[in-house]
């Protein structure tokens, strides 16, 4: 009989002893610390009975550097996780054909790199490129700058034969028909802002050109000339050049006058000897005293 009471007693005294046990050893719902959450698991259980246990794992971003992240009940306190959370390294972004990045900020969970392309090539997309949990984030790709086609020549021709754009650095040639001279650059080149370096030339008529420049030219030609004597002759200079000529004028002036003389003192003296002799003739005549007709004289005369 004393044992079945002892059993009876030590029965009741244990459920009493259970039961207190049980409220006395809940723990409160467990906090997780920074950068870590509770596994979906432990957050779906609402009693936390001495010697549970609740796992933590490290939230959205950050991953396990060490430990196990479980912790215990003990005595109304959950025990102190071991885990250690770092931040995920998204790695050096994927470089796509002539991209560029700066990753001056890292490449750590929550970082941004700045997405650029290489000369010659336009981003399309995002230029940032931001780290997430799952990785990069942010798209873009670099194209190849390309320039409009080029424009007809009239009266010439150029290189580029195809229906696509010509891209960045690509050159296109120009020709002009028989007949015609090229103004302008022969090449053009597309740059990196899509521009051609320079105009496309022009195809002007040869004849025309070179008519109108020779005439140009002459034409300056005989001003340059008419404009240095202008400038380089002093006003002296030309004057006595003036001098010069009037002289050469007078000289011209004084030859006339010496043939016009000569001839006048040539006629003077052909009168001057004809009237001379006349007047000898006369004289002779006057003189005449008829010796002449003596026959001793006659002789002479004969003579
Ligand atoms: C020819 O090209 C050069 C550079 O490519 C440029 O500086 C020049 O202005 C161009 N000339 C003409 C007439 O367009």
């Amino acid at each position: 009989m004393e044992v079945l009471l002892d059993t009876r007693r030590q029965r009741k005294l244990l459920i009493l002893y259970l039961f207190i046990g049980t409220v006395a050893a809940q723990c409160s719902k467990p906090e997780a610390g920074e950068n870590m959450v509770l596994t979906e698991e432990s957050l779906l259980k609402n009693d936390f009975p001495e010697s549970s246990e609740v796992t933590l794992e490290c939230s959205n971003g950050y991953e396990k550097a060490s430990g196990s992240g479980i912790m215990n009940c003990i005595d109304n306190k959950w025990t102190e996780p071991d885990l250690n959370c770092k931040k995920k390294d998204c790695g050096f972004p994927k470089a796509e054909p002539h991209m560029e990045f700066n990753i001056s900020q890292g490449t750590l969970f929550g970082s941004v790199v700045t997405v650029t392309c290489e000369e010659g090539y336009q981003i399309s997309g995002s230029s940032y490129k931001h780290c997430l949990p799952r990785g990069w984030f942010g798209k873009a790709s670099c194209n190849i700058v390309t320039c409009s086609k080029p424009t007809e020549v009239e009266n010439g021709e150029h290189s580029w034969k195809s229906d696509i754009k010509p891209e960045y650095q690509q050159t296109i040639h120009f020709t002009c028909k028989a007949g015609y001279t090229m103004l302008g650059n022969q090449t053009i080149q597309c740059t990196k802002t899509g521009k051609y370096d320079s105009e496309p030339p022009q195809c002007i008529a040869t004849t025309v050109t070179a008519r109108s420049s020779t005439n140009i030219s002459t034409l300056k030609q005989g001003h340059r000339i008419r404009s240095s004597e202008e400038t380089n002759t002093t006003p002296s200079t030309s004057k006595k050049e003036q001098n010069i000529e009037t002289l050469n004028v007078n000289k011209d002036k004084g030859h006339a006058a010496v043939i016009i003389s000569v001839v006048v003192v040539t006629i003077v003296l052909c009168l001057v000897a004809f009237f001379l002799n006349k007047f000898l003739m006369r004289r002779k005549g006057s003189y005449d005293t008829g010796e002449d007709l003596k026959p001793e004289l006659l002789q002479f005369q004969s003579l």
